[in-house]
């Protein structure tokens, strides 16, 4: 039997971030304790300390500045906590593979350890992970119906053929919402990290009987998101572009589609998840359930900004990469979650505080350079 409460004393990895500080604001608003634990990774707060921060520490929480790698500084966090939302994660592109692996892989792996080697109360872990676990989203073919086509071929993506293949047959795909039974891929060393979180957590869960949920989210965006993450969402990365009077870089044909969820309501799928039971023991898809491409995202921020530039299409791509991926969000659904915000309305919120930031520097151009130079960016090559 699972434990069901409404509020207690919460530690929240990666509380200063995107997610995890709206987590924090939404604990405290229901009466919650909370303990934050984040290093301020400097990738990511360039500035240090960001003010939401101060402001949830006036409000009574506690932070500690500290590393998930440092079993030292995770014991500590871990003392006299009810419930983990573990949001700390590192993320990118670079092939930074031993870093990915001992922050998100390591790092919830001994935060694991530790709370059964001490015996320690927490009576729920809630770990983020993502919608990359898919290698691409569920397609629909015309012959053979539900398909689950794989990454698709390196060979193919050069020829500037983007499409998603039937597995079976190899005619086109149209996509349709990817459920949490789809098969699972791993296809970067970020996706693998965030296959291990979910694998090691909900793994454990079930051999020490604490409960334990994790979230795929979908492509999550909003106010407090890292103006200075070059491989930060790629809303955040069109605004810094515009801001700055340069054209969004849109890879592929910009028809490839994503699923958005606004930040606050992600909070609010952890908040759901540490207090119901419905979600135990389950990985569960986090979205809107709703396709947008990339370019309709890029000319919504235009013209939202009134910056109207075209974007920047020059058949770049990402091998790894997805094609399409709307998450199907019924088990999510099914336990009461209702997200509030839509893409317009967030996009808005989004560039009203984005123009409260001061000046605004634009790192993408100097990430995707190094990018393109490993190898990790590539270009479609036209036919001879
Ligand atoms: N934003 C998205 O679109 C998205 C989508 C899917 C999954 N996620 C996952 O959600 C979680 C939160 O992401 P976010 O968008 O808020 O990112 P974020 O970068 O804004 O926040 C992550 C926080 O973790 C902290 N952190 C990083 N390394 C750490 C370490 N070694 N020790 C302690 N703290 C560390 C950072 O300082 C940062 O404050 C991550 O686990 C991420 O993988 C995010
Ligand atoms: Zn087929």
């Amino acid at each position: 039997m699972s434990l069901s409460f409404q509020k207690g004393r919460a530690l929240v990895t990666g509380g200063a971030g995107l997610i995890g500080s709206h987590v924090v604001d939404l604990l405290q608003a229901e009466g919650w304790s909370v303990r934050v634990l984040d290093n301020l990774e400097p990738q990511t707060h360039r500035d240090g300390k960001p003010p939401w921060l101060e402001s949830a520490v006036q409000k009574g929480a506690q932070f500690l500045e500290g590393d998930m790698r440092d079993r030292d500084v995770v014991q500590a966090a871990l003392d006299g906590i009810d419930v983990v939302f573990h949001q700390a994660a590192y993320g990118g592109y670079m092939p930074e593979i031993s870093k990915y692996v001992a922050v998100n892989s390591f790092g919830t792996a001994q935060l694991l350890e530790i709370i059964r080697e001490r015996k320690l109360g927490v009576r729920k872990v809630v770990v983020a992970s993502s919608q990359v676990v898919y290698p691409e989203g569920a397609g629909e073919c015309p012959q053979h119906g539900l398909v689950f086509p794989g990454l698709r071929p390196v060979e193919q993506l050069r020829r500037g053929d983007f499409s998603v293949r039937c597995p079976i047959c190899q005619s086109p795909t149209k996509s349709v919402p990817t459920a949490e039974s789809a098969p699972l891929g791993g296809e970067t060393v970020y996706a693998i990290t965030k296959l291990d979180q979910e694998k090691l957590v909900l793994t454990w869960g079930r051999q020490v009987g604490i409960p334990t949920v994790a979230l795929r989210y979908s492509c999550t965006f909003g106010p407090r998101q890292s103006i200075f993450n070059p491989y930060t969402g790629v809303i955040a990365i069109f605004c810094t572009r515009l801001l700055n009077n340069l054209p969004p870089v849109i890879y592929e044909d910009g028809e490839q589609t994503r699923d958005f969820s606004f930040v606050a309501d992600v909070a609010q799928a952890n908040l759901l998840a540490a207090t119901s039971d419905k979600l135990d023991g389950k990985a569960v898809n986090v979205g809107s359930n709703r396709a947008v491409t990339i370019k309709r995202v890029a000319e919504q921020i235009s013209a939202a900004l009134g910056i109207p530039l075209a974007p920047i299409m020059n058949g770049d791509f990402r091998p790894g990469e997805m094609r399409h991926l709307i998450s199907d969000t019924t088990l999510i659904r099914s336990a009461g979650y209702q997200p509030a915000v839509s893409l317009e309305e967030g996009i808005d919120r989004y560039l009203a505080w984005i123009k409260t930031q001061g000046s605004i520097r634009e790192y993408f151009a100097a990430a995707e350079s190094i990018l393109r130079q490993k190898g990790i960016l590539q270009r479609v090559e036209p036919s001879r």
